[in-house]
């Protein structure tokens, strides 16, 4: 519903008058620079159908998916809840999205210039040691449309999706993805970064491990 708003509110014009414009306080970060420091997190807008909407609320950057490469319906209904005891949100949405390339369409249909962020996720249906080509293909479809792209290893509603956090597991994908914008970013003329989201409960030591892979 919120979506539905905004994309209305957009559309009428009227987006800009309800938000207060966009605060001016630019800092580079990954050799991009960021016209300020909030921005909106993957998952709100899995399928970039509001871009302009959310653009238009003064975001310094924009993060649009998770998008897998093929379409998928995401987790059984009710995945997002509240267990008013335990004062919690259970959110086990599963990466339900319409799939890259209705995604891509989405893009060009935008309007929006600033910095966008292109979140890959892998199918639920592929195999763990197949992870990596869902997220290769993904990177090749995204790069030239993407400010930068996140490899999303931190949901823990795709089975086993974590476990691409382990060393060797994540040594691999990143080896792939690495050599992948190596070859895009001189075929395309511009270097995409590449970001990697991991889970919030690792452990200190798990995570200067990734930090120094
Ligand atoms: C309902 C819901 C769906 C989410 N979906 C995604 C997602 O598809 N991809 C992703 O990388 N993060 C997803 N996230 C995580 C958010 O991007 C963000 O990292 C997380 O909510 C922590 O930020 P916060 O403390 O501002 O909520 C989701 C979070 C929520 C609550």
């Amino acid at each position: 519903m919120t979506l539905r708003c905004l994309r209305w509110l957009e559309r009428s014009g009227m987006a800009g008058l309800v938000a207060g414009g966009r605060v001016d306080d630019p800092v580079d970060v990954m050799g991009l620079r960021f016209p300020n420091r909030v921005g909106l997190a993957a998952g709100l807008d899995k399928n970039g159908e509001c871009i302009d909407g959310l653009a238009a609320l003064g975001f310094g950057f924009l993060e649009i998916g998770t998008v897998t490469p093929r379409p998928q319906p995401g987790n059984p209904q009710p995945r997002l809840f509240r267990v008013v005891e335990a004062e919690a949100i259970v959110n086990r949405m599963g990466f339900n999205n319409h799939g890259v390339e209705h995604l891509l369409r989405q893009v060009q249909a935008s309007r929006y210039r600033g910095i966008l962020g292109i979140n890959l996720g892998k199918n639920f249906d592929t195999p763990l040691e197949r992870a990596a080509d869902d997220y290769l293909a993904g990177l090749r479809q995204v790069y030239v449309h993407a400010g930068y792209v996140t490899v999303n290893i931190s949901s823990p509603n795709t089975k086993d999706l974590r476990r691409l956090q382990g060393e060797n597991e994540l040594r691999a994908l990143l080896g792939a993805l690495k050599a992948e914008q190596g070859a895009l970013a001189r075929t395309v003329g511009r270097y995409v970064p590449l970001v990697v989201k991991i889970a919030p409960d690792l452990s200190e030591g798990e995570v200067e491990a990734i930090g120094g892979l």
